[in-house]
């Protein structure tokens, strides 16, 4: 009875863990292809599938050419995800390249649905992720080299070379999604109260102001 009783809390044990494995990126697909009809009025998590496609679905030419990085940031990221790409519906990846000029950052930002890996193109950038014990995980990285930025964890790379640089980025997910912390907090529409702000960042309204005042949304 007892080992009849821990063989079945073994066998229970061994489906919660592959039911947490399964849900631990996109979900698996259940047939060869769902190219993403992406106009369709009905919503479900991800695209429902076109009832017909060709290899242009599969195809994207949006990574061929540097971003422009002549922005505030001094950085672009250029994404080929399930929005550019309708065959990635229900793949479970994406890519994307991201452009920095030299001085140009990718500022701290997360992606809620993927693990991201990175190969530098060109040049060379400082890049870092915090866990959520606060502990900086960084290093330098130049062309040819990879970097890992765990799914969810805040992360950045900045670009302190004199140079152009630019990575090609590989995600676990069809749409990976980004918040960009401050864009996030200080350039939300509506607006996230100035309150919040100032009791959350321990300064006052006139620099909660001063921020969001940079971050607002382009009208
Ligand atoms: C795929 O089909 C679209 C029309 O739905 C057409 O415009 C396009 O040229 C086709 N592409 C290929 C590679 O056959």
């Amino acid at each position: 009875m007892a080992v009849a009783v821990g063989k079945l809390m073994g066998f229970l044990f061994m489906m919660v863990i592959s039911i947490a494995m399964v849900a631990a990126n996109d979900p698996d697909m259940l047939q060869d292809v769902c190219v993403a009809d992406l106009n369709a009025a009905v919503k479900v998590n991800g695209f429902p599938c076109k009832a017909t496609f060709n290899a242009s679905d599969f195809f994207s030419d949006a990574l061929v050419k540097p971003g422009a990085t002549n922005n505030s940031m001094g950085s672009l990221v250029t994404a080929a995800n399930v929005q550019k790409i309708p065959g990635l519906n229900t793949l479970g990846v994406s890519i994307a390249r991201i452009d920095y000029a030299a001085g140009g950052i990718n500022p701290p930002h997360t992606h809620p649905r993927a693990t991201e890996i990175v190969f530098v193109l060109e040049g060379e950038l400082d890049v870092g992720f915090i866990t959520t014990a606060n502990v900086l995980v960084s290093k330098s990285i130049k062309k040819g080299e990879v970097f890992v930025f765990p799914r969810g964890l805040v992360h950045f790379q900045n670009n302190n070379g004199y140079g152009p640089a630019a990575v090609i980025a590989a995600f676990n997910s069809q749409l990976q999604g980004t918040q960009s912390i401050a864009m996030t907090l200080f350039g939300a529409s509506p607006p996230v109260p100035d309150n919040v702000l100032t009791k959350a960042f321990q300064i006052g309204t006139k620099e909660v102001e001063k921020i969001k005042s940079k971050f607002a949304p382009k009208k």
